[in-house]
């Protein structure tokens, strides 16, 4: 093979890559099971992170109605704020390509939500308007769940 045909090779190699790349980005590594949610399919480490993440984020509700009841807004910020966007474990590339993107859209929105009601909190804001913000966020829950579910590899 001379300079050039392998150069061309290096950059059809590199394409075809990223091509790869790109498709796992948006689909996620996922089975479909008909009439039945869509399986995730994560290595047992990588489910443990995102399931951990999750019951941060069932922590962190909990943290933000107890403390609206209490009326103790510094603990509603920091319940909020440890589930912000500082929070997410999405950080590992190999995890990131696995998630497909409307779950990753569905995950991002909620750790912003919780960003947004930290400050919310932060800014004395009304109860009632943080609790609707909670529910808004909430159904997003719901609706992750509904659609969703992770499976080892
Ligand atoms: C982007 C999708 C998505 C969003 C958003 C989401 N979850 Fe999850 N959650 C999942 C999936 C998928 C599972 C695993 C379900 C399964 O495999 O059956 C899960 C599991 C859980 C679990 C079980 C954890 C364990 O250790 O087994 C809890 C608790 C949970 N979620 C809470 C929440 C709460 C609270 C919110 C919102 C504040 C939320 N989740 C938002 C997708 C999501």
């Amino acid at each position: 093979m001379n300079k050039s045909n392998l150069a061309l090779f290096a950059i059809l190699l590199w394409v075809i890559s990223a091509a790869v790349f790109g498709w796992f980005f948006i689909k996620g590594n996922t089975t479909e099971i008909e009439g039945q949610r869509t399986a995730i399919m994560l290595q047992p480490a990588e489910r443990e992170l995102v399931l951990a993440e999750m019951r941060g984020l069932l922590g962190s509700t909990h943290g933000i109605l107890d403390g609206l009841g209490k009326k103790d807004m510094q603990q509603v910020f920091q319940a909020a704020s440890a589930s912000g966007m500082g929070s997410a474990a999405d950080v590992n590339p190999a995890l990131m390509a696995k998630l497909p993107m409307s779950f990753k859209e569905l995950g991002m929105s909620v750790h912003h939500a919780m960003d947004e009601i930290a400050q919310d909190a932060k800014a004395g804001k009304p109860s009632g308007e943080i609790l609707n913000k909670l529910s808004n966020t909430l159904a997003s829950c719901v609706a992750c769940h509904a659609a969703w579910q992770l499976k080892s590899e």
